[in-house]
């Protein structure tokens, strides 16, 4: 299989690579990934992670599996398996649909490779027309607020929130970005102020429950995020805490944007309320784990609430930012957001 690089995923000598996201920033660790029960393993710990990577790693790992000679119907039973790895994330199904068509074709092999790595291409574009579609609506002078992580570490390309940011930035519109440390996985705290760093935009890390507060004070011009599904009505689930941002900008009328390629949107998912949310394992809140080492501070046997992600309503939303272009309230309210990505 052709070779390539992205941020977090490698594909060399026929072997798939994926960076740690765990490990980030302290450790840059790259993994092999040559198993489904490695990949599931990997995404389950989120060193895989963000809506579209998991998508793509997951259909780079079959195409490479059916070059190395799995049988048909072990490949089909490795889409299920992974289809289930993580329940959230629609961009994993629409990758694997279009995989599962690879390998109903005569020629599945070179069909699946072939599929594999237009998928890779593709959110490579997708991600640059995000940018340039949510680089129009920032300021000049903006202070923008993220949450989580969407950037060249969740997509193949440049990210979807976090390319925005990154084209806004380049065109000299962006004064500083607010980082979300995003509990309970810090994904902002460890990825997104490590990308930010390495990308050159001015960022300032803060605790999650001190955006309020930065609202209040006017300091905040925009909120960007990403997302793991939109439904039909365009509800959009993400990160947890995201909701909570939508209604504080919501209070303090300040924008609140989603930028999301169309392989995020789910046309079959009627609403917020249908869409699976992933609960995850207590310790991830009674303390925290990772590269930098591990502490609890709950008592070990606190019952704890852990949703990977919330819903935040349409009612919310000030403009969903696709490949295709942007979306307003009263366009979603008019139902020409199901049709538009359609
Ligand atoms: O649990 P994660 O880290 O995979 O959650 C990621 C997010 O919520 C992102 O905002 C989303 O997947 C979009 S990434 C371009």
């Amino acid at each position: 299989m052709q070779a390539f690089n992205t941020t977090s995923l490698t594909l060399s000598d026929n072997r798939l690579w994926i960076l740690d996201q765990q490990a980030l920033p302290q450790e840059k660790q790259w993994r092999t990934c040559d198993s489904v029960e490695e990949l599931v393993g990997h995404i389950h710990s989120l060193r895989v992670r963000g809506a579209p990577l998991i998508g793509l790693s997951a259909s780079l790992l079959l195409a490479l599996l059916a070059e190395r000679g799995l049988p048909r119907e072990e490949l089909e039973q490795a889409l299920i398996t992974l289809r289930a790895a993580r329940p959230t994330a629609v961009n994993l199904m629409n990758n694997l649909d279009r995989m599962k068509l690879a390998l109903a074709q005569p020629q599945w092999v070179s069909a699946m490779v072939e599929e594999a790595l237009r998928l890779v291409e593709e959110d490579r574009k997708l991600c640059d027309r995000i940018a340039d579609h949510g680089a129009e609506l920032v300021k000049p002078g903006s202070r923008l607020l993220t949450h989580c992580n969407t950037g060249g570490l969740a997509t193949a390309g440049i990210g979807t929130a976090i390319g925005v940011l990154l084209r806004a930035h380049q065109q000299g519109n962006v004064q500083q970005v607010w980082v979300d440390e995003t509990r309970p996985l810090l994904q902002g705290g460890r990825l997104t102020a490590w990308e930010l760093g390495e990308l050159g935009i001015p960022y300032k890390l803060i605790c999650d429950s001190m955006a309020a507060s930065l609202m209040a004070q006017g300091q905040v011009d925009a909120v960007w995020v990403g997302a793991d599904r939109i439904a039909a009505n365009g509800d959009v689930a993400n990160k947890i805490g995201t909701y909570s941002l939508a209604v504080l900008a919501h209070y303090h009328r300040i924008p609140f944007y989603v930028a999301a390629p169309h392989t995020t949107h789910d046309p079959h998912c009627p609403n917020g309320a249908a869409i699976p949310i992933e609960q995850r394992a207590a310790t991830e809140v009674t303390g925290v784990a990772g590269s930098f080492g591990s502490c609890q501070w709950a008592p070990v046997d606190a019952p704890v609430y852990n949703p990977a992600f919330d819903v935040t309503p349409a009612a919310l939303i000030s403009g969903w930012v696709f490949d295709s272009g942007v979306i307003t309230p009263q366009q979603a309210n008019e139902g020409i957001f199901t049709r538009a990505l359609g």
